[in-house]
């Protein structure tokens, strides 16, 4: 099925909302994930809205927060999410850091206690569209081994980088630090298909094929990509108070619990470095000459990190709309607000 974007996020507000979100929080979260599909991450789009009403429903992210902001110095901030949506925490926490970098060049919020806040691009192109250059990163839950690991210690802990240019363009460069999404994996066992030896181990930390066998994912690019993953977590969860590592809560495990997760935004105003016209100059041509450069056999271009995003959103637009699967689509005009099916689910199992 193909739905315009407002019909899209019009679908998941209601949800939203008659799952007990105030009005300005649900149209907030069906905005960032409407954002996903459009850009083709159907990973962190409308697929996860059933998820959401469950947990809402049973208590584990707050209907009506009591959000609070303490802004620690000049440069610093931190802010409580209740618990509460956290694509909420995470854009109010971004805009917070936007206005402490137009003052004081440079920002570090820290957002604690929120729950899943989704693409993190998002979130980093809110900074660029403001000529801030932003890093963005957040916890996940633990189902990847550390490098030499048999069993799982960090999450997936995504990391995100947004720069503006001189034209239209921004970069927004945004991923997971494992090699693979766990939605691949899931992928693979619906079609019962074998996976690269590179994504996952299994039970005694051994690269699996069998996607039945999996038990973890592996950081990307082996203890580099640890190595990344660490900081991460140390930057969005050791620095801002909440559970680390392993004891980070899991997205199925009990759905009345808040997830108590924590997320790091830092954004820099470049024209207290260079001139901003001279930054902005520059960056375009990055991209210009990135674009201009010779591909690889099999490759059609070079793309700057975020373009192909943008080239599935403008598909979308030319192409009648969103492709959503027929069983979101169902599920998102029916009266349904969710079927019980997430909570304590076996995230290896299914
Ligand atoms: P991905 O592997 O699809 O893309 C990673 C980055 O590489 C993107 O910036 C993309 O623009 C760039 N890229 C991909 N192919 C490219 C090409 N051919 N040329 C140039 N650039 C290219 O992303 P991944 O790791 O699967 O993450 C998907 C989403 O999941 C992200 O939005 C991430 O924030 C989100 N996520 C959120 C989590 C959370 O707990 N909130 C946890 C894990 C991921």
């Amino acid at each position: 099925m193909k739905l315009n974007r407002e019909e899209l996020k019009g679908l998941m507000k209601t949800k939203f909302v008659r799952a007990g979100l105030k009005d300005e929080h649900a149209d907030t979260m069906a905005e960032v994930l409407t954002w996903s599909d459009e850009r083709g991450i159907h990973s962190h789009g409308a697929v996860r809205v059933e998820y959401y009403t469950e947990r809402i429903a049973k208590g584990g992210m707050t209907a009506d927060p009591k959000m609070t902001f303490e802004q620690t110095g000049p440069c610093s901030g931190l802010f409580d999410g209740d618990n509460g949506c956290g694509y909420v925490v995470a854009s109010e926490g971004m805009k917070e850091a936007i206005r402490m970098a137009k003052e004081n060049g440079i920002a570090v919020v820290g957002m604690k206690n929120m729950s899943h806040s989704g693409s993190l691009g998002y979130y980093v192109e809110m900074a660029a569209k403001e000529d801030l250059v932003s890093i963005s990163m957040c916890q996940s839950d633990p189902m990847v081994i550390p490098f030499g690991g048999a069993e799982p210690y960090y999450g997936t802990n995504p990391i995100a980088f947004g720069a503006p240019t001189a034209d239209e363009r921004r970069v927004i460069f945004d991923m997971a630090t494992t090699v693979q999404a766990w939605g691949k994996v899931l992928y693979a066992r619906s079609r019962k298909a074998p996976i690269p030896d590179t994504w996952a181990v299994d039970e005694d930390g051994n690269p699996t094929t069998d996607s039945m066998k999996v038990n973890a994912l592996v950081p990307i690019a082996g203890a580099k990509g640890y190595g990344l993953m660490m900081l991460v977590d140390v930057l969005s969860g050791v620095m801002t108070g909440v559970p680390f590592g392993k004891h980070v809560s899991s997205m199925y495990d009990d759905l009345s619990k808040g997830r108590e997760l924590g997320q790091l935004h830092i954004v820099i105003d470049p024209s207290r470095f260079v001139p901003m016209e001279q930054f902005k100059a520059n960056m375009s041509q990055v991209l210009n000459e990135l674009s201009e450069s010779k591909p690889a056999k099999g490759y059609d271009k070079v793309y700057y990190p975020g373009e192909r995003g943008l080239l599935r959103k403008a598909n979308y637009e030319e192409n009648g709309g969103i492709e959503i699967v027929d069983d979101i689509y169902q599920y998102l005009i029916s009266d349904d607000l969710h079927y019980d099916r997430y909570d304590h689910k076996n995230r290896f199992a299914e």
